[in-house]
């Protein structure tokens, strides 16, 4: 298999210096200290709303709580979606996704949000109804980004909505019955421990009798070797194409990289001469 899906050779890698979080240099800074835990506003600006959308992070609170760089680059590819469509990566998914779908509006989950950057961003250039979600822990950081862009997400006809979801876990219910088009994630293949849970997820939305066009869009930064163990097993499931590479930033040989996760489609039975004897 091509070595895009699996991003090559990377023995010298060093997992030490690329697992930090890129620093952000398009993003404006404000550091704010509360209730003994360091805070940071970020205002991340979208030309093609031209808006700022603002989040806060908590980068003493742990990963879950820190803008990613391949968040960065699945909102920057939103925000060029909506101004230069005809050379937008996404446009053909995007497009073929709004074709298929029963509602003009469409319904995006987002997985392991973090900040919820990219499902906000998500919802506010394609006026889209978006569920961030992320661990438990999470969830009141997400409720108060979304809450910080409200207006923003009003005028520009998005909806963002906060649950609770554990990759390998039941599904809940109500997540289930929403019937998304479109599932987003970025940086989430990390810990070998969480392929397999992260995978059952997946399958769960893409292959488990609901929406079988729902697609799955995830930028990820390889760090590790490792992670081809990921898109091995993600294979056997699905169809996994590559939609867009970043080049590498300086000093880096690896840029952010984002995929097309899908239902693999039957294979038709061979037409013509079987049943004609
Ligand atoms: C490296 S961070 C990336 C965050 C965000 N997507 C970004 O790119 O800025 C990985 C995210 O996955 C979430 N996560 C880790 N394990 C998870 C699990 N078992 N179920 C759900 N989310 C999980 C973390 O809480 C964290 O927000």
């Amino acid at each position: 298999m091509s070595s895009d899906l699996d991003g090559g050779d990377d023995d010298d890698i060093s997992p030490i210096s690329l697992i930090l979080p890129l620093e952000e240099t398009d993003i404006n800074k404000l550091s704010l200290r509360r209730n003994a835990v360091a805070s940071e506003l970020l205002h991340h600006f979208i030309p093609s709303i031209n808006s700022n959308l603002s989040i806060r992070q908590l980068p003493s609170q742990g990963l879950s709580f820190q803008l990613w760089p391949a968040a960065t680059t699945l909102v920057n590819l939103l925000d060029d979606h909506r101004s230069h469509p005809q050379t937008n990566p996404l446009t053909p998914t995007l497009t073929a996704l709004r074709q298929i779908s029963e509602s003009p509006t469409l319904k995006i989950l987002e997985i392991g949000s973090g900040t919820g950057l990219v499902g906000i961003a998500a919802a506010a250039t394609l006026g889209a109804k978006v569920t961030i979600t992320d661990l438990s822990h999470v969830i009141s950081n997400l409720q108060l980004n979304v809450e910080a862009n409200a207006g923003i997400l009003a005028a520009n006809g998005g909806c963002v909505q906060v649950a609770p979801l554990h990759w390998g876990e039941a599904i809940d219910a109500e997540l289930i019955e929403q019937d998304f088009d479109l599932i987003l994630a970025s940086d989430v293949v990390y810990h070998d421990h969480l392929y397999d849970p992260l995978i059952q997820t997946l399958k769960g939305f893409l292959l488990g009798g609901g929406n079988p066009k729902m697609v799955f869009l995830m930028a990820h930064l390889r760090r590790w070797k490792k992670d081809s163990t990921f898109f091995r097993k993600a294979r056997k499931l699905f169809e996994v194409e590559v939609l867009h590479k970043d080049p590498p930033p300086p000093g880096s040989r690896i840029g952010v990289v984002v995929y097309r996760f899908a239902a693999k489609q039957s294979k038709k039975p061979a037409t013509g001469s079987a049943n004609q004897g």
